[in-house]
Parts: structure tokens; sequence; C-alpha cells
């Protein structure tokens, strides 16, 4: 809902295409969604690393890190959950504009916010990165011990235990990290963007 009124756009001069020309290669956002756990953090670091090495313009948001700072004032509840998958789709909007390879690891749980956030975006600009793993494995994984206090009823609300995760139907990318490691993952999302020209 706007509350502002009486607002105008501004264009810049300097065009999204122009910074794209001075990158030598697009922006776009690769949205991550999957379980805590999954694997997003991990394969987004060593994706951007990968990137920024290979001289592309680079830059990740994760869902941890955010909620220490823009998104503090959130918590786990839907009206949340949206709230913050809102604010981050406005977040990657700008930082496509500026021309970068975003990378963002949200859960992300439910369909209607991440297509949100692609109706956002322009034709091209959106790849929603699936990291599929079973409950039960990122559950053994327990990297920050939450599944456990979840299990206990420590935590309410947990992602995959007591609240929803919608599985995407039609991603551009599916990384399955029960049966791929981190550097297979991450050769799967090299791949696409040279074989779709994002990158050379
Ligand atoms: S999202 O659902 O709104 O997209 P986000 O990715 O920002 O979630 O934050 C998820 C991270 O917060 C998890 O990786 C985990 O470390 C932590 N967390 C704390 N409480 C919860 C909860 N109830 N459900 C899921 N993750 C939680």
């Amino acid at each position: 809902m706007a509350k502002s009124e009486n607002i105008e756009w501004h264009h810049s001069e300097v065009t999204k295409e122009h910074r794209r020309q001075l990158n030598k290669h697009k922006s776009a956002v690769l949205w991550f969604t999957g379980l805590s756990g999954s694997g997003k953090s991990t394969i987004s670091v060593e994706l951007e690393k990968k990137l920024h090495n290979a001289g592309i313009r680079a830059f990740r948001l994760d869902g941890d890190n955010i909620r220490h700072g823009l998104n503090k004032n959130l918590g786990f509840s839907p009206e949340d959950r949206k709230e913050n998958i809102r604010r981050i789709g406005e977040v990657s909007k700008l930082m496509v504009e500026a021309g970068l390879m975003t990378l963002t690891a949200f859960i992300s749980p439910y369909r209607e916010d991440r297509d949100g956030v692609r109706n956002l975006l322009g034709e091209g600009e959106f790849i929603e990165v699936f990291v599929d793993a079973s409950i039960e494995t990122c559950e053994l994984r327990d990297p920050k011990g939450l599944y456990r206090k979840a299990r206990k009823g420590e935590i309410k609300d947990f992602t995959g235990i007591d609240a929803p995760y919608e599985v995407p139907e039609v991603p551009e990318i599916i990384v399955n990290t029960d049966k791929q490691s981190m550097e297979e993952s991450v050769k799967t999302i090299m791949t696409y963007l040279k074989k779709n020209g994002y990158i050379e």
C-alpha cells in the first residue's frame, strides 16, 4: 500500500544499459530459494567469489545478514516474511539497475512472494534457483542447531517443521544438494549464465 503522495519519478541520464555496457555483462538476480540448511548461502558465497574472480560485478544479499540491519524489525510470521521478500525484491531491482549480478539467499517460502519479485523485474532479470534438499537432510545438517530447537518447541513457525515451504513450480535452475556437491551446483549455475548470455 502506497502512503506517499505528491511524488514524482526523476530519470537518470545514465541508464541500466549504459552500466551494463561499462561492465561488459548483463545484470540480473539469481534468486536462491529453499529450506534453511539447504545450501543457499554456501552456494551463493562460492558463486559470488567465482563471478567476482571472473571480472563480473556481483553482490550477495543473505537472509540472516539482512535481518541484522535493513530487516531487523521483521520476524517470521507470514506477513513479516512477505515484507522481507518485498523489500529484498525492491533492493534487488535497484542492484540490477546498478548493473550488478545480484545473488539473494532467502528461504522465501511463499510462491506468491517470489512471483511478486519476478513481476517487479524485467524479462530475463529474475533467475529462480531452487536449492532442493529434503527436510531430512537439512535437519541432519542443522548447521545452526535451529531444527533441534524447533523440534523441542523452542522456535515457533520454523520452515519445514511448523511453517510451510512452497516448492517452485518452474524455476529456471534446480540444484539438488542431497545429491550434488557444492562445486557441481556452482557449475550448473555458471553453465546456465553462460548458455543464456548473461556472462561470457
Ligand atoms: S524468509 O522466510 O523470510 O525468507 P530468511 O531467509 O530471511 O527467511 O531467514 C531465514 C533464516 O533465519 C534461517 O536460515 C534461520 O537461520 C533463521 N530463522 C530463525 N527463525 C526462523 C524460522 N522460524 N523459520 C525459518 N528460519 C528461521
